[in-house]
């Protein structure tokens, strides 16, 4: 079973035992609202850990005031049912706001104080460009939970690449001792990427919500079988999805972006290190975002 730390230094004293006995540990951060995505995340850490923890923590830090702090999904009993279940979670870390931020953390940037951890280069760009500030408050926040559960590997899905772009460079720019785990996304039967945000979908949304996967397939295939390099054109195969449903859904295109897996530069054409193909939507409001990789990990 489970064993539930509400304080860091319960969770220290934890962790400082296992340092005794030489065993890895595994980490997965999660803000909650937990679905088969963040589960397969813990079983792959399972996989190849002594031993698992799994922190819940609605982040403050990277949420812009106009966002969607105080209505996202808050469901911590369920949450724990479902990691039980997986019986590949040996911890789980539930620290409050004022444990985190002992300096409070106002939503407006100017009036903050303390210390953050900003990566330049790779947080302006893409989900940084409609969310500026998102990547130094994720950046930061995991920055104090490595520093707390002091994990041996720490484990990212690859829905959000750009955080795990941002989020492998913390980790060697810092020289955190923790080896970078990647798991694949995880989608609904239709594509839809999994998501927390789901849940804010009406039955009547959820329906064409898979038109963000279905875009990226068309430009995926556009590199995959037509052999198209061109950013421009694997771009406009991608919009050709988003733009039709507009004209009789409640979709909105907020960007995509054909960007260097490594370096997240805008690419005019897919090259041999091949690229990360995004996007983002809003549907009804709800931004939803998705991705792919043409020939690259
Ligand atoms: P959250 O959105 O809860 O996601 C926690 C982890 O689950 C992230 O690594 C995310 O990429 C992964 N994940 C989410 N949906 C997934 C899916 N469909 N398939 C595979 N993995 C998926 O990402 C965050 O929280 C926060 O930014 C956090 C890193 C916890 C910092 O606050």
């Amino acid at each position: 079973t489970i064993t539930i730390f509400k304080t860091i230094p319960s969770l220290r004293e934890w962790r400082q035992k296992l340092a005794t006995e030489g065993r890895t540990l595994g980490f997965v951060p999660t803000m909650g609202g937990l679905h088969e995505g963040h589960l397969s995340l813990a079983k792959q850490a399972a996989g190849i850990c002594d031993t698992v923890a799994v922190s819940i923590f609605v982040n403050p830090a990277q949420f812009a005031p106009h966002e969607d702090l105080d209505k996202y999904p808050r469901m911590l009993e369920k949450d724990l049912e479902l990691l039980e279940a997986t019986n590949s979670v040996d911890a789980v870390f539930l620290p409050t706001v004022k444990d985190i931020y002992p300096n409070g953390i106002p939503l407006d940037v100017e009036k903050q104080q303390g210390t953050f951890v900003e990566v330049k280069g790779r947080s302006h760009q893409m989900e940084g460009q409609t969310r500026p500030g998102f990547f130094r408050g994720v950046a930061t926040v995991v920055c104090k939970l490595f520093n707390i559960v002091q994990p041996t590997h720490a484990f990212f899905g690859q829905k959000d690449a750009q955080q795990c772009v941002v989020l492998r460079s913390v980790i060697s720019d810092l020289h955190y001792p923790i080896s970078f785990h990647v798991g694949e996304t995880v989608r609904e039967y239709d594509g839809l990427a999994m998501s927390s945000r789901n849940r804010y979908l009406t039955p009547e949304h959820r329906q064409f919500a898979n038109v963000l996967y279905r875009a990226l397939s068309k430009g995926k295939q556009a590199f995959e079988n037509d052999g198209i390099r061109d950013s421009k054109r694997i771009i406009a195969k991608a919009q050709e999805v988003v733009e039709s449903e507009s004209e009789t859904k409640d979709v909105k295109l907020d960007y995509f972006s054909l960007a260097h897996p490594r370096t997240l530069e805008e690419l005019e054409s897919v090259g041999e290190d091949g690229a990360i193909l995004s996007g983002a939507i809003y549907i009804a409001g709800t931004r939803l975002i998705d991705n792919m990789l043409l020939n690259c990990e």
